[in-house]
Formats: structure tokens, sequence, C-alpha cells
């Protein structure tokens, strides 16, 4: 195409583009219509709107301040106090509180108060005041520049709080005492069997053996051997019953060997085999809290032995800086634990857990059926009383 017959064509009012430019224009342009005219009165008129409900709701809120029966202060972004209600001037006995620093009033305030305003936060601190004790909830409210601070009179649930925890402690107590009293029962009735009881087989025993050639002769010394080896079984049985009530060893060379002790023993009676770890405990802990987790261990064992049909069982024992935790695991049938149902039949489980609960621990049973059970056990140790 040559330079005239361009020109021709760019002129020629025939020409597309023209057309395209024509109608792209006005639909700017119509575009600009509807935003000027029809859109933007509408968002100026919705934005208006906003603000009065704001305004109103400021409004409200304030009327409400004044007649709050809790104490309200306002304050502005800089902490003044800009406004108080009758109750808070009842509780804060200051003449005039308007115009002074929060600070002054709540010296505890760790945050700042343009930031709270800022991001419309909440705060809340607690404190007494005129022998009352409030939780104070510090509201930015960024669109009035201010924080309205409300007060919640916490005075009578902190004294049922206090009475909760005194009737828990004197409650652990009690169950701690129980258990004491128990164990006590246990090695007096131990002292008296051995000491009775057991004193007076071993004499009978030493008697027979005395007359032994007599007794052989009048019994015959296949009756004789009987009746001696079945001395030897009851004194044996004694021993044991006797060692169950109050296991010497514990109070002699402590938790660590005790419990390898009750493990080797257990094995033995059962053929099924042992592990045990135990970290730390080297040096001894309380001397309660010992025959505690002895006993634990024992019933924990008890229960293996009983309902389990294990192979194998593992004992591990931790001592940590303040706590003592100890796993109890077995590879046996395990038990539904979904419900709390294995609580009711029998009183193992459920003193396991009383005594773990009377020293404040906590204990947790993992087992499914086929699948082994684990006992978890964690409490805090106890202060030693008796080094
Ligand atoms: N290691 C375990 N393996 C399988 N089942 C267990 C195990 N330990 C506990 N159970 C189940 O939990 C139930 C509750 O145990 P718990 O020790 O409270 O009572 P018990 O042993 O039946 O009776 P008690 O301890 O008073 O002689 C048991 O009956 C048993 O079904
Ligand atoms: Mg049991």
């Amino acid at each position: 195409m040559n330079l005239d017959n361009y020109l021709k064509f760019l002129f020629n009012l025939n020409n597309p583009i023209y057309y395209a430019i024509i109608f792209t224009v006005l639909i700017i342009f119509a575009f600009y219509i509807f935003q000027k005219y029809i859109l933007s009165p509408k968002v100026k008129k919705h934005n208006i709107q906003l603000k009065e409900i704001e305004l109103k709701n400021a409004k409200l809120m304030a009327l409400f301040s004044e007649l709050d029966p809790e104490p309200l202060i306002r304050i502005d972004i800089k902490g003044i106090i800009i406004l108080t209600n009758e109750a808070a001037k009842e509780i804060i006995k200051t003449p005039s509180l308007i115009g002074l620093s929060i600070k002054n009033i709540i010296p505890e305030i760790n945050f700042s108060i343009e930031n709270i305003i800022r991001d419309n936060k909440t705060k809340v601190i607690f404190r007494t005041f005129n022998k009352k004790y409030f939780s104070i909830t510090f509201k930015g409210i960024s669109f009035l520049n201010i924080v309205q601070l409300y007060f919640t009179d916490l005075t009578k649930r902190r004294l049922f709080e206090e009475k909760l925890n005194s009737s828990q402690k004197q409650l652990k107590e009690l169950m701690q005492h129980e258990q004491l009293m128990v164990e006590g029962e246990k090695n007096r009735i131990a002292n008296e069997l051995h000491d009775g009881i057991g004193q007076n087989l071993l004499f009978i025993k030493a008697s027979l053996q005395r007359y032994s050639n007599k007794l052989k002769l009048d019994l015959g010394e296949e009756t004789f051997e009987q009746l001696l080896s079945s001395f030897d079984g009851t004194i044996t049985d004694l021993k044991s019953i006797i060692y169950n009530l109050k296991p010497s060893i514990l109070e002699e060379l402590g938790l660590g060997a005790a419990i390898t002790t009750l493990c080797q023993t257990f094995t033995d009676k059962s053929d099924i085999k042992s592990n045990v770890d135990i970290i730390g405990f080297e040096a001894r802990i309380d001397s309660k809290q010992e025959i505690t987790i002895y006993r634990i261990i024992q019933e924990s064992l008890n229960n293996i032995i009983k309902h389990s049909k294990a192979k194998e069982f593992t004992v591990t024992m931790i001592e940590e800086n303040r706590n003592i935790k100890i796993l109890i695991s077995d590879d046996g049938t395990g038990f539904e634990t979904s419900n709390k149902n294995y609580l009711l039949p029998g009183m193992g489980l459920r003193s396991i857990k009383e005594r773990v609960e009377s020293y404040s621990g906590t204990f947790k049973i993992e087992s499914q059926l086929n699948s082994g059970t684990l006992l978890i056990i964690d409490m805090p140790k106890k202060v030693v009383e008796n080094v």
C-alpha cells in the first residue's frame, strides 16, 4: 500500500478503528457517570450511617456506664481518666479521679494503652481494691480513641476457690493419712506374725528336729520327713506373707533394690519374664512415698499375673528433679478402657489412682484388647522428711 492509499484508509469514516475508539470512550464515560452519581453517593451515605450508629452506640455506652452497678472507668489514649461512674468512685477511695493517670491507680499495667486502642484489644488485670478482689478488663475502642475499664467483683468466687483448694488439700492429706494408717496396721500385723506365730513355728520345728530319732521310730521316716517339709513350707509361706505386709528391703536398701527384688519375685512365681529399668533413685526419697510407689507397682504386677496372660512385663522408674515417672507395661491380653468401667470390678486400679492422686499426680492407662497394657504414673517428688 502506498502513502496515498494509506492516508485515505486512515481518514476514511468507514474505518472500524474509529468505531472501536468511540465505543470505548462511551463505556468509560458511562462508567464514570455511574461511579460519580450513583455508586459514590451510596458509599458515602452508608459510611455516614455507620458513623451515626457507632456514635449512637458510644452514647449508649456512656449512658450505660453511669448506671452500671459495677465500677467503670474510661481513659484516653494517654491513660488519663476522663470518666468514672459512682460505683468506681466508691471502690477507689480517691477524692477526684478525673484527670489522674490510671497508672497511679493501677500501677500493675504492663501493656501499651495506645496499642490496645489501636488494635481494639482487650487485656485483663486482677487486683484488690478496698478489701474486694476484682478482675479489671481493659477494652480498647479505636473509633472513640478511649479505653473502657470494666471491673468485676470476684471476691466471693475467690473465697469459694480458696475454700475449695483448702478442702482439696485436706482430702489429699486425709488420703495420705489413711494410707499411712493402713501401712501402720500392716506393719503391726507383720511384727505380730513374726514375733508370735513365726517364733512358735520355729520353736516347734526345732523340737521336731530334737526328737527326730524317737519320732522317726514312732511315725516312720517318710511320714516324719513329710511333716518336716510341710513345716518348712508353712514357715516359707508365713515369711512371704510377712514380707508382703512389710517389705523390709524397702526400709533397708531403698526403692530401687526393693522394686528389682519385687519384680524378680513375681517372675519366680509366675514365669513371666521381667525387665526393670531404674533411672535415678540413688539417694533415698521420702519414706511414705517409697511405700506408696512400692504398693502401686506391687498391685500392678498382681494384675499382670491375675489378668494379662503376658509373657513379659517391664517396670521403668525415672527420678527427675522434682518428678517421678513410673511406666509399667505388659504384652498380655489388655482390656477395654474407652469407658471407665474397668475401675468397677476391683479395688486394685482404684487404689492405684487414689494413691497417685493423694500426691497430686496423674495416672493413665493405655490398653486395648490383645495389645497389652501400659500404666503411666507421674507424681511430684515429695520433700524428704526422713533423712
Ligand atoms: N495388666 C492387665 N491386663 C489385663 N487386664 C487388666 C490388667 N490390669 C487390670 N486389668 C483389668 O482391669 C480390671 C480391674 O482391675 P482391678 O485391679 O481394679 O481389679 P481386680 O484385679 O479385678 O480385683 P482386685 O484388684 O480388687 O483383686 C480387672 O478385672 C481386669 O479386667
Ligand atoms: Mg487387681
